[in-house]
């Protein structure tokens, strides 16, 4: 059986430099040993990831960044201490210990300290922090709960620790200092209020198809197959739709589906449910998904980029 609960095989297999797709709070990831560079080039191909996308390193608890990072700028301390565990990425200066391949020559490296309590506990089992990007194909929606990772990736790891569906649900928020500057480089699951409470000058960088060294800046990402458009207001004709909602409740035909994000428009829920319908509608037999962009506040900030980047056109 591929999918479990065993922590201690999951810590074996990644002892002995198998890839496992492990839980988070955020979104699953495809995990090895960050420090071996054979082990890490076996994540990029599982992925059909390209080699200039950096990977995250995981780890558990703050006390273990000091032999990955040299020293931690002090405009990050504070929300550090109070974010991290977390849905929360910082880009620190590396130690030569982290090989060029997980950051993919950059000199530094993020780092996160997830939350999630198998994942902290398969983390203190070892002795190397996991490199883990988010357990998809380059490109596509992330996995969300142990299934969507057997579904897609099923064959490229040697096992998958199920640890339920994640409570977050969107990729965490990447923050460094640039030029001196806090700057958040990719907006997720720490929502942007909580961000600008400890980092009111934080600018955010948009993203680029120039930077392929961000692939989460890119334009074109976490994009289902069947063609997503972003909607002012639902349009009714012929076509079989998908309507992704945020709190209303169509009453459409049989041929279409609506998928409502949360009935009280509550900006968690839909954050977590968010994957999961896009992949949910992915799978059924419709011409094109329809979606109105959320209020541009709370969470709804990371939920609209991701919904822009996996529109069309
Ligand atoms: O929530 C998450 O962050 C999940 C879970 C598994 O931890 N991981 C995740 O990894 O979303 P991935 O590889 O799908 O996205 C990582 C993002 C990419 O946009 C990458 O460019 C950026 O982090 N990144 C990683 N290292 C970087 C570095 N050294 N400098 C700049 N960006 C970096
Ligand atoms: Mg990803």
């Amino acid at each position: 059986m591929r999918i479990g609960t065993n922590v201690n095989k999951a810590a074996s297999l990644l002892k002995s430099g198998e890839i496992v797709a492990i839980p988070t709070e955020t979104v699953y990831g495809l995990a090895a040993n960050a420090l071996s560079e054979t082990v890490v080039a076996k994540i990029f191909s599982a992925k059909q990831r390209p080699s200039f996308a950096p990977l995250i390193i995981h780890l558990p608890s703050l006390d273990n960044i000091d032999d990955y990072a040299k020293a931690i700028p002090d405009g990050l301390k504070s929300i550090m201490a109070d974010h991290m565990p977390g849905p929360l990425t910082v880009l620190l200066e590396k130690k030569e210990v982290i090989p060029d391949i997980t950051t993919a020559g950059l000199n530094r490296v993020a780092v996160r300290i997830p939350q999630h309590a198998e994942a902290r506990e398969l983390l203190s089992q070892l002795d190397f922090p996991l490199a883990a990007p988010s357990a998809n194909p380059f490109g596509y929606i992330s996995p969300t709960t142990a299934q969507h990772v057997a579904d897609q990736l099923g064959d490229q790891v040697s096992y998958i620790l199920d640890g339920g569906s994640c409570e977050v649900g969107l990729e965490s928020t990447i923050i460094g200092i640039e030029e001196g500057r806090p700057t958040v480089f990719r907006k997720g699951g720490l929502s942007m209020d909580i961000v600008r409470e400890y980092l009111p000058e934080v600018i955010v960088r948009d993203h680029s198809t120039s930077n392929p060294s961000a692939p989460g800046m890119l334009k074109s990402h976490y994009a289902p197959t069947i063609p997503l458009r972003l909607v002012k207001s639902f349009t009714f004709d012929e076509v079989r739709v998908g309507y992704i909602s945020f709190g209303e409740d169509l009453s459409i035909s049989d041929d279409s589906v609506c998928y409502n994000l949360s009935s009280n428009k509550d900006f968690r829920e839909a954050a977590q449910n968010l994957f999961k319908v896009m992949r949910s509608l992915d799978h059924l037999d419709l011409s094109e998904l329809q979606v109105k962009l959320l209020p541009e506040e709370d969470l709804g900030i990371a939920i609209n980029d991701r919904l822009r980047r996996a529109a069309v056109g």
